[in-house]
C-alpha cells in the first residue's frame, strides 16, 4: 500500500518538475508564484476520478495516475507550440511514449501516452488512429486533458461548470469516447470534484482515494534500477534545454562518482551520488531557454532567475521523497565554503563532503565544456582554476584529494 503512495508521490514532484519546464514565458514575465500551472497533477488527477467511476482496479488506476502526471513529458520546453500546431502534436505524443518506456509497467504507461490527443473522430486526432487501437487509459487521459485546459485556474461557479458540462455532452463521439464523457457527467456532478482540483494538497487528496489509509514514509529509496531510469530521463531533458550542456547532467554524474570513489566511498553511497548528479540542475527545468541560451552577459534579473534552479531542485527531490542527504548533495552545489554561494547560504560545516564533491564536479565539469562566451579550457586549466577558489569557494584539502581523479 505504501509502496504505491510512495511511487505516486516520486511521480507527483517529477510531474511538477515538468510543469516548471512548461512555462518559459510566464517566468520571464517575473511571475514566479504561478510557477506551473500544475497541468500534470490536475490531469493525473481529473483520469483517476474517471478510472474510478469506471471501474478500473487498484493497479490500473496507479498506472493511469502516473500517466497523467507525465502525458506531456513529450513535450518540455515547447508545450504551446505543440498544442498549437497540429502538424507537430504528433510528435510529443510519440516522443513521451518512448520517455517512459523503461519505467515500471512502461508498456501501459507508453500506450496511454502516445494516444493521449486521440478523439473518435479523427479530424481533431494527433495520430488519427482507429479507436479500436486506442486504449481505455488513453481515451480518459483525452478528456481528463481537454478538460484540464478548458479550466481556469480557480473555483468555477455552478454556471461555468454547466458550460463544461453541456461542452462533454455535445461533443461526446466527436471529441470525446461516449464511454468516458458518461463518467465525466458522473464525477463532475459532484462538487467535490471541482473544489478538490483547486486544492494545493491535491495529492493527498489523490492519495486519500487512491490508496485508502497509507502513511508515508518521510524518504526512502524505490527499485533503485527504477530510480536510475527516472534520474537519467530526466537527465536527459534537463541537458536537452540548453544546446551548450548536451551532457551536463551525465559527465557530472560520473565525475562525482569518481571523486567519491577516489575518496573511498562504499558502493551504495557511489549509487547515490550518481543518482543526485544526474539530477542537481533539475530545477534548471524552469529556467527559459532564452536565457540559458543567450550569447552575452545575463542581466541581474536573468542571474536571480538563473540562481533559482538549486532551490527548485531541492524542493523536488524532497517532495518526491529521496533520502535528504541525496538532495542535499544535488542541491547545494553552488553554496560556498565562503557562506558567499546560494540558495541557502550556507557556511564551512554546514556543507557536507558529497555536496563539497558535487561543487567541485560542477564547476570542473562547466569549465571544460563549450560555452557560448567561451571554449572548453583543457582539464589542467580547469583544475589550476579550481585551485585558485580553494578555502573560499571549494575545500582545499578535497581539491588536492581528488586532484587523480580529475586530470
Ligand atoms: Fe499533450
Ligand atoms: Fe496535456
Ligand atoms: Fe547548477
Amino acid at each position: 500500500m505504501s509502496e504505491d503512495a510512495f511511487y505516486i508521490r516520486r511521480m507527483w514532484s517529477f510531474s511538477r518538475a515538468l510543469d516548471l519546464g512548461l512555462v518559459d514565458e510566464e517566468i520571464e514575465k517575473g511571475l514566479q508564484l504561478t510557477l506551473g500551472q500544475r497541468h500534470g497533477e490536475r490531469v493525473a488527477y481529473i483520469a483517476m476520478r474517471l478510472g474510478r467511476n469506471l471501474g478500473l482496479g487498484k493497479r490500473e488506476l496507479v498506472h493511469l495516475t502516473v500517466a497523467g502526471l507525465l502525458h506531456d513529458i513529450g513535450a518540455l520546453g515547447c508545450f504551446r507550440e505543440y498544442h498549437g500546431d497540429p502538424r507537430i502534436l504528433e510528435k510529443h505524443c510519440l516522443e513521451g511514449a518512448l520517455a517512459v518506456e523503461h519505467f515500471p509497467s512502461g508498456v501501459i504507461l507508453a500506450s496511454a501516452i502516445k494516444y493521449h490527443h486521440e478523439t473518435p473522430d479523427t479530424l481533431h486526432a494527433a495520430l488519427r488512429a482507429p479507436s479500436e487501437e486506442v486504449p481505455l487509459m488513453a481515451r480518459i487521459l483525452s478528456l481528463a486533458d481537454k478538460i484540464d485546459l478548458k479550466m481556469l485556474r480557480k473555483q468555477h461557479s455552478r454556471q461555468e461548470r454547466n458550460e463544461i458540462l453541456k461542452w462533454v455532452r455535445d461533443k461526446s463521439g466527436i471529441l470525446f469516447y461516449p464511454e468516458v464523457a458518461i463518467a465525466f457527467e458522473q464525477v463532475a456532478h459532484k462538487e467535490a470534484f471541482w473544489l478538490d482540483i483547486e486544492q494545493a494538497d491535491l495529492l493527498q487528496i489523490a492519495l486519500g482515494l487512491l490508496c485508502g489509509k497509507w502513511h508515508l514514509p518521510a524518504t526512502r529509496d524505490l527499485d533503485s534500477g527504477f530510480t536510475l531510469n527516472l534520474a537519467a530521463t530526466f537527465a536527459d531533458l534537463i541537458d536537452q534545454k540548453s544546446q551548450f550542456t548536451a551532457r551536463h547532467s551525465w559527465s557530472v554524474a560520473e565525475t562525482v562518482e569518481s571523486l567519491a570513489r577516489e575518496l573511498g566511498w562504499q558502493e551504495d553511497r557511489l549509487r547515490e551520488i550518481y543518482v543526485a548528479g544526474l539530477l542537481h540542475d533539475l530545477g534548471k527545468l524552469s529556467i527559459p531557454k532564452k536565457i540559458l541560451d543567450k550569447p552575452g552577459a545575463l542581466n541581474s534579473d536573468e542571474i536571480d532567475i538563473i540562481r533559482t534552479h538549486t532551490y527548485y531542485t531541492h524542493r523536488l527531490l524532497t517532495e518526491a521523497g529521496f533520502p535528504t542527504r541525496m538532495s542535499e548533495w544535488a542541491a547545494h552545489h553552488h553554496e560556498r565554503l565562503d557562506g558567499l554561494g546560494y540558495p541557502f547560504a550556507l557556511k564551512g560545516n554546514e556543507i557536507d563532503e558529497g555536496s563539497r564533491l558535487m561543487t567541485i564536479a560542477d564547476i570542473f565539469v562547466a569549465l571544460t565544456e563549450d560555452r557560448p562566451y567561451r571554449v572548453a579550457m583543457t582539464p589542467g586549466e580547469a583544475f589550476a582554476l579550481i585551485q585558485r577558489g580553494a578555502g573560499t569557494m571549494v575545500d582545499e584539502r578535497l581539491v588536492e584529494r581528488v586532484k587523480r581523479a580529475l586530470v
